[in-house]
């Protein structure tokens, strides 16, 4: 059995992306059904509608998504029908070299659903970060479903599942910050407010948000930035240092993905800090003009972080907790709340940075 919905497919490299029906399998073993109720428009899934993560077309679309457990295959236990899940996109195995070693959020061989979704024609679709949630169902392996407080609003917690948490995890996790911290941000979009606003979690008490647009500032700054920097006006490098004593921050977070913006990174920490590169570059490119020295003689680390380096089941329902509580403000992640065919878009907002996260709303 199988059931057909409507989804948001890429078919080929730069294409506008596309509303038609899907194909769902019932889960298999292993595997779940889930209704999807809310999905966030991430930067990645530009990324792969332009071909820059991979050439595997037809692409299914989304993957920063709350729903509901609708169907299960044999054998899951953990959910069942009728939860209120984030779906995630590091499903550990729990066996791998990194599980086996106690870090299990660098998991190498992480589940995703065995059977494919198609298109009507037997097309066989990737889908986004092996979850593909710009569909009203979508099929993932169970351990990708983390269940939440099913009283949280699904557009906020979705948000969860991919930006928030990357850039939260980016700051928290990965560059370890701490009470008393100096922190920059570089590039403030949805994954870089994820950053400031763990960074303010922390407790760092100077938060530096850099962006090129100023809108993107004055929401940094309601995320808990203490500064702002003006990349278009003020060299943020300089801009930094003099924010900070003139010695740099001790954590430096980059949430856009370009070789210039992290060298800026690179040297606007302070000696022995942290450099955390959250944002996706793409394979061509390279940093250039990097004396080695500078890299030895700075000290420190530099470092990249994938998904925050979270664990799904420790960290959704945390956030989610904190989100109740009102000490993590979600709901002002979601700029607008659009419709299926609405994708396209919502892109376009994204590219103008007009908002942080459009989010598609089932
Ligand atoms: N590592 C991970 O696990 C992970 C997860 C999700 C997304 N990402 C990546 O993070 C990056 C950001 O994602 P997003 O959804 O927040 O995107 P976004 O487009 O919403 O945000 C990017 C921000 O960078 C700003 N910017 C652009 N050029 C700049 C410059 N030269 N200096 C300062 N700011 C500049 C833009 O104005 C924008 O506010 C993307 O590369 C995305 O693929 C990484
Ligand atoms: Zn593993
Ligand atoms: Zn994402």
């Amino acid at each position: 059995m199988s059931q057909e919905v409507r989804g948001v497919i890429a078919r080929a490299k730069g294409a506008p992306v596309e509303v038609t029906t899907i194909v769902v399998p019932d889960p298999g073993p292993g595997e779940a059904v889930v209704r999807v109720q809310a999905c966030g428009v991430c930067h990645t899934d530009l990324h792969y509608r332009e071909g820059g993560i991979n050439d595997d077309f037809p692409f299914l679309l989304g993957h920063e998504a709350a729903g509901i457990v609708e169907q299960v295959g044999a054998g899951v236990t953990d959910v069942a029908p009728g939860d209120f899940v984030v779906l995630n996109w590091r499903a550990v195995c729990g066996n791998c070299r990194a599980c086996k070693r106690g870090k299990p959020w660098y998991c190498f061989a992480t589940h995703n659903a065995k059977q494919k979704m198609t298109l009507t024609d037997g097309t066989e679709l990737s889908p986004a970060l092996g979850i593909g949630a710009f569909v009203e169902k979508t099929l993932v392996h169970a351990g990708q479903c983390t269940k939440v407080d099913p009283a949280a609003r699904p557009a906020a917690v979705g948000l969860l599942g991919c930006g928030v948490m990357a850039g939260l995890g980016a700051a928290v996790n990965t560059g370890g910050v701490t009470r008393g911290d100096s922190v920059a941000v570089i590039g403030c979009g949805g994954v870089g407010d994820g950053a400031v606003a763990g960074a303010a979690l922390a407790g760092a008490t100077t938060i530096i948000a850099v962006d090129t647009d100023p809108r993107k500032l004055e929401w940094a700054r309601g995320f808990g930035a203490t500064h702002t920097v003006n990349a278009r006006e003020t060299d943020p490098v300089e801009a930094i240092r003099e924010l900070t004593g003139g010695h740099g921050a001790d954590v430096v977070i980059e949430a856009v993905g370009r070789p210039e913006t992290w060298k800026q990174a690179f040297y606007a920490r302070d000696l022995a800090g942290t450099v955390v590169l959250v944002g996706v570059p793409t394979p061509e490119m390279k940093v250039p003009d990097l004396p080695l020295l500078d890299v030895f003689g700075r000290g420190g680390a530099l470092k990249s972080s994938w998904y925050g380096d979270c664990l799904p089941d420790r960290d959704f329902p945390l956030l989610t907790s904190l989100y109740l509580q009102g000490r993590l403000d979600l709901d002002a992640f979601v700029t607008e709340e659009i419709a299926l065919d609405q994708v396209e878009d919502a892109f376009g907002k994204m590219h103008h940075g007009d908002v942080l996260r459009s989010v598609v709303i089932f």
